[in-house]
């Protein structure tokens, strides 16, 4: 399967500021033959202007986020024909900072990955155990309770090409990665519970970086990662994505 990596770029980069990372990471696409997949989630302001970067190349564009609804009164929020519009092919749905600081639920997030499929945007479903959680042993219990409910209503046909990102919210920008053998448990244990999915992809993400990303792509079941800080700078990200060549 091919591999993917998806830069998100949360609340950063959002201006003139992500031009520059732009460029630099289309020039070295050209210049390279690059067997991965690479997805940008830039900030909602910056998504035309990346998308317009973008096109005629092969990196594609992602949201961070989306409303449910295809439009109406819902200030400051993104409907998902909106991300359509810049060129968006994928969305991030469910990120642990949206669980955390936006008090997300399974069920908001539910509907997310239905008005996702909905409008062929690939959803980026994001899942991950706490600290605590994980100190009390119910790390997967957790992770496979996210999993089931943020997928409740949707059967496997109708999740063909969904993209798992197993994220561990103590790793998450903290410098502290997962044991890669711990990361495939908990990729094998989704891909398990998720049988029978055409074209599913799991990453890991959790500061993942140039020195860490070769021991998780070792792992039978990670296809991939969700990077945030090292995924600001280019010379950062390519190492991660195309280590062939870099
Ligand atoms: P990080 O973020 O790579 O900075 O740990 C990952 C993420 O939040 O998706």
């Amino acid at each position: 399967m091919r591999e993917l990596f998806v830069a998100n770029w949360k609340m950063n980069l959002g201006g003139r500021n992500s031009l520059e990372q732009v460029r630099e990471l289309c020039s070295y696409c050209q210049q390279n033959e690059v067997a991965a997949e690479v997805v940008l989630c830039p900030p909602a302001t910056a998504l035309f202007m990346v998308g317009e970067m973008l096109s005629n190349t092969d990196i594609v564009l992602g949201g961070q986020n989306m409303h449910y609804e295809d439009k109406g009164a819902f200030t400051g929020e993104i409907a998902p024909p909106f991300l359509k519009e810049t060129g968006c092919r994928y969305v991030i749905i469910g990120h642990s900072e949206r669980r955390q600081y936006f008090k997300e639920g399974n069920d908001l997030i539910n509907k997310k990955i239905k008005a996702a499929f909905r409008w062929q945007l690939t959803p980026i479903l994001c899942l991950g155990e706490n600290l605590t959680q994980r100190e009390a042993g119910k790390a997967w219990e957790t992770v496979e309770n996210q999993l089931a409910e943020g997928l409740e209503g949707i059967d496997s046909m109708g999740l063909a090409g969904l993209v798992v990102a197993y994220e561990p919210i103590w790793a998450i920008g903290t410098g502290k990665w997962a044991q890669p053998a711990d990361a495939q448990e908990m990729a094998g244990r989704i891909r398990a519970k998720l049988g029978e999915v055409d074209n599913l992809r799991i990453l890991y993400g959790g500061s993942v970086k140039a020195a860490n990303i070769s021991e998780y792509m070792q792992c039978e079941d990670i296809d991939g990662a969700l990077v945030g800080g090292a995924s600001l700078k280019a010379v950062d990200f390519i190492p991660i994505f195309d280590r062939q060549n870099s």
